[in-house]
């Protein structure tokens, strides 16, 4: 590969909706416990949305946040990036939005659809924008505002997802800096994209009553069968950016998986026989915030002092595709 740059994550922001509904305030809203919630997925709090916010405010919210961890002003940005499925449109983007909000100039913006992979996707993108040279500095946000999508109906999907969005600068290394990414590796299996789902409100199943009434335009899921594909894919694309690179898994300081699910992320933990004490978790406070989830964790672990300057980070992920990815920096 030709590569004239390297990329690193120059700084991250997050930011959570301030309405946070917890376990019991679900029990008086579906026929779901407290007890169940704990023990089959680790969640306890979410956070939902205010009826005026949508995906772009909360983009916009880490957004600034993470310009400003990076010490660099909206006019540095040179490509905004934004990973969701729960967009303010079907178009315009929320890229775009993200962009007017910003005041930012006149740079490319784009969503990328991966699901709960969209923030390590899009990052990815960015990463070869920068090492080919094209842009300096990129602006990549997970965002998903899944409440608006959820069909309350269903007690096997309802419990699971929180709203909020995640965001980091990623910037050209200068050749002082010891962070940088150092590999990546995306897939997709497109055979399995019925196992998560949301039918209606595209070209192939438009808007009805119909489709209104049968809860068509919300989540749908074989959470059994997602899960299994979740641990298997996580874990081969963790093995193919460690092995490619020559390194143990003894050598990386923090692994961050995608929040679905703590025993997912458990399973996945000792698949990879990490210490679980390197295995960052934060399913309990914002449940499954899909691309943001990532991003969210990331920087609540810098912010906490737990990643440092030089330490190498695993980062995993796995969505709606189905996508999954594996992206080995260090920080
Ligand atoms: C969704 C998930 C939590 C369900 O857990 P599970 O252990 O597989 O549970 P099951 O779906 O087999 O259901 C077990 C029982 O709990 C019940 N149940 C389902 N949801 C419930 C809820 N919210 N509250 C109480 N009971 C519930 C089911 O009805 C079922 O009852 P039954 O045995 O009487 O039929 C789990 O499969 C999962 O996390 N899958 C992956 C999801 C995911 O990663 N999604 C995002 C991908 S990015």
């Amino acid at each position: 590969m030709n590569m004239q740059y390297t990329a690193k994550i120059a700084g991250t922001g997050m930011y959570a909706p301030k309405r946070i509904v917890n376990n019991f305030d679900l029990e008086k809203m579906v026929d779901t416990s407290d007890e169940w919630i704990r023990t089959r997925t680790g969640m306890f709090e979410r956070h939902f949305v205010a009826d005026d916010e949508a995906a772009s405010d909360l983009a916009t919210h880490a957004a600034h946040k993470a310009l400003e961890a990076a010490k660099l002003r909206v006019r540095d940005i040179d490509l905004i990036i934004v990973g969701s499925v729960t967009s303010d449109h079907a178009f315009p983007s929320t890229a775009c939005i993200v962009q007017k909000n910003l005041g930012a100039k006149s740079c490319m913006a784009f969503d990328v659809s991966a699901g709960c992979s969209g923030f390590l996707y899009a990052s990815d993108i960015a990463r070869q924008f920068i090492e080919n040279g094209s842009v300096e500095h990129a602006l990549v946000i997970g965002v998903e505002v899944l409440s608006r999508f959820t069909n309350w109906e269903d007690r096997g999907t309802c419990v699971l997802f929180g709203d909020g969005s995640g965001a980091a600068m990623i910037s050209r290394a200068k050749s002082t800096d010891i962070g940088r990414i150092i590999d990546t590796h995306m897939e997709a299996d497109g055979t399995y994209g019925n196992l998560l789902i949301q039918p209606a409100g595209g070209s192939r199943l438009p808007a009805t009553d119909e489709t209104v009434r049968e809860h068509k335009h919300t989540v749908h899921m074989e959470g059994n069968r997602i899960f299994k594909l979740a641990v298997k894919s996580m874990y081969n694309q963790c093995e193919t950016v460690l092995k490619r690179n020559n390194w143990d898994v003894k050598s990386i300081d923090w692994l961050i998986s995608h929040q679905a699910n703590l025993r997912i992320i458990e399973s996945l933990g000792n698949k990879l026989k990490i210490d679980p004490k390197k295995v960052i978790i934060n399913i309990e406070k914002y449940a499954n915030t899909s691309a943001a989830s990532i991003p969210i964790a990331l920087d609540e672990a810098v912010r906490a002092g737990k990643i440092r300057r030089g330490d190498v980070v695993l980062m995993t992920a796995f969505g709606a595709g189905l996508t999954s990815g594996a992206m080995l920096i260090r920080f």
